[in-house]
Protein backbone atom coordinates (compact mmCIF):
# COMPACT_ATOMS: atom_id res chain seq x y z
CA UNK A 1 0.00 0.00 0.00
CA UNK A 2 2.78 2.51 1.25
CA UNK A 3 4.46 2.08 -2.28
CA UNK A 4 1.53 1.98 -4.19
CA UNK A 5 0.60 5.99 -2.56
CA UNK A 6 4.41 6.79 -3.01
CA UNK A 7 4.21 5.54 -6.36
CA UNK A 8 0.84 7.95 -7.15
CA UNK A 9 2.70 10.75 -4.97
CA UNK A 10 5.16 10.80 -7.60
CA UNK A 11 2.99 10.56 -10.35
CA UNK A 12 1.62 13.68 -9.35
CA UNK A 13 5.07 15.26 -9.15
CA UNK A 14 6.04 14.61 -12.72
CA UNK A 15 1.85 15.51 -13.86
CA UNK A 16 2.74 19.09 -11.89
CA UNK A 17 6.35 20.02 -13.42
CA UNK A 18 6.05 18.52 -16.87
CA UNK A 19 3.46 20.54 -18.73
CA UNK A 20 5.79 23.43 -17.76
CA UNK A 21 8.38 22.27 -20.38
CA UNK A 22 5.39 22.61 -23.09
CA UNK A 23 5.04 26.06 -22.22
CA UNK A 24 8.45 27.14 -22.91
CA UNK A 25 8.29 26.84 -26.79
CA UNK A 26 4.59 27.64 -26.13
CA UNK A 27 5.75 31.18 -24.83
CA UNK A 28 8.06 31.68 -27.43
CA UNK A 29 5.59 31.23 -30.17
CA UNK A 30 3.14 33.77 -28.24
CA UNK A 31 5.77 36.69 -28.31
CA UNK A 32 5.85 36.28 -32.13
CA UNK A 33 2.43 35.76 -32.85
CA UNK A 34 1.23 38.34 -34.94
CA UNK A 35 -2.85 36.45 -35.93
CA UNK A 36 -4.72 37.45 -32.63
CA UNK A 37 -6.77 34.17 -33.18
CA UNK A 38 -3.72 32.12 -33.61
CA UNK A 39 -2.35 33.84 -30.60
CA UNK A 40 -6.03 33.42 -28.31
CA UNK A 41 -5.45 29.56 -29.37
CA UNK A 42 -2.21 30.05 -27.83
CA UNK A 43 -3.41 31.16 -24.83
CA UNK A 44 -6.09 28.80 -24.43
CA UNK A 45 -3.44 26.22 -24.29
CA UNK A 46 -1.53 27.78 -22.05
CA UNK A 47 -4.48 28.09 -19.58
CA UNK A 48 -5.56 24.44 -20.13
CA UNK A 49 -1.49 23.49 -18.99
CA UNK A 50 -2.09 25.86 -15.98
CA UNK A 51 -5.61 23.84 -15.49
CA UNK A 52 -3.50 20.51 -15.57
CA UNK A 53 -1.10 21.27 -13.25
CA UNK A 54 -3.53 22.79 -10.70
CA UNK A 55 -5.25 19.57 -10.87
CA UNK A 56 -1.98 17.77 -10.69
CA UNK A 57 -0.47 19.90 -7.94
CA UNK A 58 -4.00 18.82 -5.82
CA UNK A 59 -3.52 15.35 -6.75
CA UNK A 60 0.21 15.12 -5.12
CA UNK A 61 -0.45 17.15 -2.03
CA UNK A 62 -3.20 14.29 -1.22
CA UNK A 63 -0.90 11.47 -1.79
CA UNK A 64 2.23 13.33 0.34
CA UNK A 65 0.04 13.93 2.46
CA UNK A 66 -1.04 9.89 2.57
CA UNK A 67 2.59 8.99 1.93
CA UNK A 68 3.62 10.79 5.01
CA UNK A 69 0.99 8.81 7.15
CA UNK A 70 1.87 5.48 5.55
CA UNK A 71 5.57 6.19 6.33
CA UNK A 72 5.00 7.70 9.72
CA UNK A 73 6.52 10.90 8.89
CA UNK A 74 5.75 13.66 11.77
CA UNK A 75 4.43 16.72 10.01
CA UNK A 76 7.89 18.62 12.05
CA UNK A 77 10.27 16.72 9.98
CA UNK A 78 12.53 19.13 8.62
CA UNK A 79 12.33 18.24 4.80
CA UNK A 80 8.96 17.88 4.63
CA UNK A 81 8.14 21.17 6.60
CA UNK A 82 10.23 22.78 4.09
CA UNK A 83 8.03 21.71 1.70
CA UNK A 84 4.87 22.49 3.07
CA UNK A 85 6.61 26.09 3.00
CA UNK A 86 7.28 26.40 -0.19
CA UNK A 87 4.25 24.61 -1.46
CA UNK A 88 2.00 27.42 0.38
CA UNK A 89 4.30 29.79 -0.85
CA UNK A 90 3.82 28.50 -4.85
CA UNK A 91 -0.12 27.88 -4.79
CA UNK A 92 -0.39 31.79 -4.17
CA UNK A 93 1.92 32.47 -6.45
CA UNK A 94 0.60 30.50 -8.69
CA UNK A 95 -2.56 31.70 -8.50
CA UNK A 96 -1.35 35.43 -7.75
CA UNK A 97 1.04 35.64 -10.64
CA UNK A 98 -0.87 34.00 -14.06
CA UNK A 99 -4.69 35.08 -12.96
CA UNK A 100 -4.46 39.22 -13.11
CA UNK A 101 -1.87 38.49 -16.30
CA UNK A 102 -4.30 36.70 -18.28
CA UNK A 103 -7.18 38.42 -17.50
CA UNK A 104 -5.43 41.40 -19.63
CA UNK A 105 -5.83 39.16 -22.51
CA UNK A 106 -7.98 41.30 -25.48
CA UNK A 107 -8.74 43.90 -23.00
CA UNK A 108 -7.65 48.07 -24.11
CA UNK A 109 -4.33 47.47 -21.41
CA UNK A 110 -3.03 44.01 -23.30
CA UNK A 111 0.65 44.55 -24.13
CA UNK A 112 1.72 41.07 -26.06
CA UNK A 113 5.59 41.62 -25.03
CA UNK A 114 4.94 42.61 -21.46
CA UNK A 115 1.96 40.07 -21.10
CA UNK A 116 4.35 37.10 -22.40
CA UNK A 117 7.83 38.62 -20.23
CA UNK A 118 5.38 38.60 -17.08
CA UNK A 119 4.27 34.99 -17.82
CA UNK A 120 7.67 33.80 -18.68
CA UNK A 121 8.60 34.83 -15.66
CA UNK A 122 5.99 33.19 -13.34
CA UNK A 123 6.71 29.77 -15.19
CA UNK A 124 10.47 30.34 -14.13
CA UNK A 125 9.72 30.90 -10.86
CA UNK A 126 7.00 28.15 -10.39
CA UNK A 127 9.65 25.98 -12.02
CA UNK A 128 12.59 26.57 -9.58
CA UNK A 129 10.19 26.36 -6.41
CA UNK A 130 9.19 22.99 -7.90
CA UNK A 131 12.57 21.78 -8.39
CA UNK A 132 13.67 22.96 -4.87
CA UNK A 133 10.72 20.84 -3.32
CA UNK A 134 11.90 18.02 -5.54
CA UNK A 135 14.98 18.04 -4.49
CA UNK A 136 13.90 18.12 -0.73
CA UNK A 137 11.70 15.56 -1.39
CA UNK A 138 14.95 13.54 -2.74
CA UNK A 139 17.72 14.21 -0.75
CA UNK A 140 15.34 14.41 2.69
CA UNK A 141 17.90 17.16 4.42
CA UNK A 142 17.84 16.87 8.17
CA UNK A 143 18.16 20.89 8.84
CA UNK A 144 17.26 20.72 12.12
C1 LIG B 1 2.24 18.33 0.68
C2 LIG B 1 3.49 18.24 0.33
C3 LIG B 1 4.23 16.94 0.29
C4 LIG B 1 4.27 15.95 1.24
C5 LIG B 1 3.56 15.89 2.58
C6 LIG B 1 5.14 14.91 0.72
C7 LIG B 1 5.47 13.74 1.37
C8 LIG B 1 6.30 12.74 0.89
C9 LIG B 1 6.66 11.53 1.60
C10 LIG B 1 6.22 11.19 3.00
C11 LIG B 1 7.45 10.80 0.77
C12 LIG B 1 8.01 9.38 1.02
C13 LIG B 1 9.46 9.43 1.40
C14 LIG B 1 10.05 8.05 1.59
O1 LIG B 1 9.56 7.30 2.42
O2 LIG B 1 11.00 7.73 0.88
C15 LIG B 1 7.61 11.54 -0.48
C16 LIG B 1 8.37 11.15 -1.56
C17 LIG B 1 8.54 11.86 -2.72
N1 LIG B 1 8.00 13.09 -3.02
FE1 LIG B 1 6.81 14.18 -1.79
N2 LIG B 1 5.59 15.29 -0.53
C18 LIG B 1 5.06 16.53 -0.83
C19 LIG B 1 5.30 17.31 -1.96
C20 LIG B 1 6.09 16.90 -3.03
C21 LIG B 1 6.41 17.72 -4.18
C22 LIG B 1 5.92 19.16 -4.36
C23 LIG B 1 7.20 16.98 -5.00
C24 LIG B 1 7.80 17.32 -6.33
C25 LIG B 1 8.00 18.50 -6.78
C26 LIG B 1 7.38 15.68 -4.39
C27 LIG B 1 8.11 14.64 -4.92
C28 LIG B 1 8.41 13.46 -4.27
C29 LIG B 1 9.28 12.42 -4.80
C30 LIG B 1 9.96 12.44 -6.17
C31 LIG B 1 9.35 11.42 -3.83
C32 LIG B 1 10.17 10.12 -3.87
C33 LIG B 1 11.50 10.39 -3.19
C34 LIG B 1 12.22 9.15 -2.71
O3 LIG B 1 11.58 8.13 -2.48
O4 LIG B 1 13.43 9.24 -2.52
N3 LIG B 1 6.70 15.67 -3.19
N4 LIG B 1 6.89 12.73 -0.37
Amino acid sequence: MYHLVVYLHILGAILSIGPFFVLFPLLKRMANEKNIHTLKGYVDSFHLAIQVVKHAGHFLIVFGLLAMWFGHYPWHTPWIACTFILLISSVVYLANAFKPTMRTFNTPQFNQQTFVKKLRRAVYIYVILLLIMLWLMVAKPMFW
